[in-house]
């Protein structure tokens, strides 16, 4: 079987592609390497190009006989996304067009799709559900919402066969040490409280305390990067043995508040980690945690480090030995 990962250099893409070769699969990466690594991809055939070139796609689908893809490729920055909406737009949906045409063009039956909670925006009732209403209060969701819409109607019209992964907050790394977390700017908690413990870093904000939360502090439902690359290939083997288009949440349906990260960090690392309280920061929801039920329950998705404390130790492995650096 043989599988195109696109953005498969960057941090959650590199573990999809590491989860996927060790499963059996043949692997080709295309990754423009604007923010992935090429020592991030561990296996199979790597590719250096973009989703705008349609020709490159359609030569990648011949050439390598490919039967699905796992399509991660994207912009990701919240923040970002609603000071250059049309950076999202282009990249996200309309490149993303590109690799759907490629697909039916090539009669590339299977896809997987790399979502996000940030499609629900403020949430009515959490945990969140597949089924809770859509709502994206910024473009960064919206963008991957109007692609997951594509995805339905390529189904509807061309027999597209689709997995739509919402992820919740992906953090930890692999414990082979050789990939991990690694953005520039980096914007997450659990990175940038860990870049603070080692000194990497002068100062660590808390963004707002005064959210309807048990501590004032928003609440997140973190997922260990490896759990969330084991669905991919649940994903895509389900796609093959006939499954149906299917969207899934993916978390483990425990939240955390920003607070309570950073005391775990500080007893996982063994010292205290100062923290500032800064202004909310615009667009964040005071609570995402997700129902994963679906994805147990019709896959057997079995998370293997659900809890935070393994979660930040992962992360703090990767963080303590210079991330890439090291590896370089
Ligand atoms: N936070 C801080 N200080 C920081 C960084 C983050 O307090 O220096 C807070 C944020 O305000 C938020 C929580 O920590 O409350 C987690 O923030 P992250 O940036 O790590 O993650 P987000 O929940 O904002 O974002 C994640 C994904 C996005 C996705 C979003 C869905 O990274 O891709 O979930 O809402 F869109």
């Amino acid at each position: 079987m043989n599988i195109l990962v696109t953005g498969g250099a960057g941090y959650i893409g590199s573990h999809v592609v590491k989860s996927l070769f060790e499963a059996g699969y043949n692997v080709v990466t295309l990754d423009n390497l604007e923010k992935g690594h090429r020592e991030a991809v561990l296996g199979g055939e790597f590719i250096k190009g973009d989703l705008k070139d349609r020709e490159l796609l359609d030569s990648i689908m011949k050439d390598y006989e490919i039967d699905g893809v796992i399509h991660l490729a994207a912009h990701s920055l919240v923040g970002e996304s609603m000071e250059n909406p049309g950076k999202y737009y282009k990249n996200n949906v309309s490149n993303g067009l590109n690799l759907l045409e490629a697909m039916v063009d090539n009669d590339v039956k299977y896809l997987v799709f790399s979502s996000t909670a940030a499609v629900y925006g403020e949430p009515r009732e959490v945990p969140i559900t597949e089924d809770h209403p859509t709502a994206p209060t910024n473009t960064y969701g919206e963008s991957k919402l109007f692609f997951e819409k594509m995805m339905k109607r390529y189904d509807e019209i061309y027999g597209l066969k689709y997995v739509s992964l919402r992820y919740f907050n992906a953090a930890g790394a692999d414990l082979s040490g050789k990939i991990g977390e690694d953005h520039d700017p980096e914007t997450h908690l659990i990175p940038i409280v860990l870049q603070k413990a080692l000194g990497l870093r002068d100062k660590l904000y808390i963004f707002g305390n005064d959210y309807p939360t048990r501590d004032g502090t928003c609440i997140r439902d973190y997922i260990h990067v490896n759990d969330l690359a084991d669905a991919h290939v649940l994903a895509i083997e389900g796609l093959t043995r006939g499954l149906e288009s299917r969207i899934y949440n993916l978390g483990n349906g425990e939240g955390y508040s920003v607070k309570e990260v950073i005391e775990t960090a500080s007893r996982v690392i063994g010292k205290p980690i100062e923290a500032g309280v800064g202004d909310r920061r615009p667009g964040d929801p005071a609570v995402l945690v997700a129902s994963s039920d679906k994805i147990k329950e019709e896959l057997g998705w079995d998370p293997q480090y659900p809890d935070l404390e393994t979660i930040i130790e992962t992360a703090w492995q990767w963080h303590k030995r210079g991330g890439f650096n090291e590896n370089e």
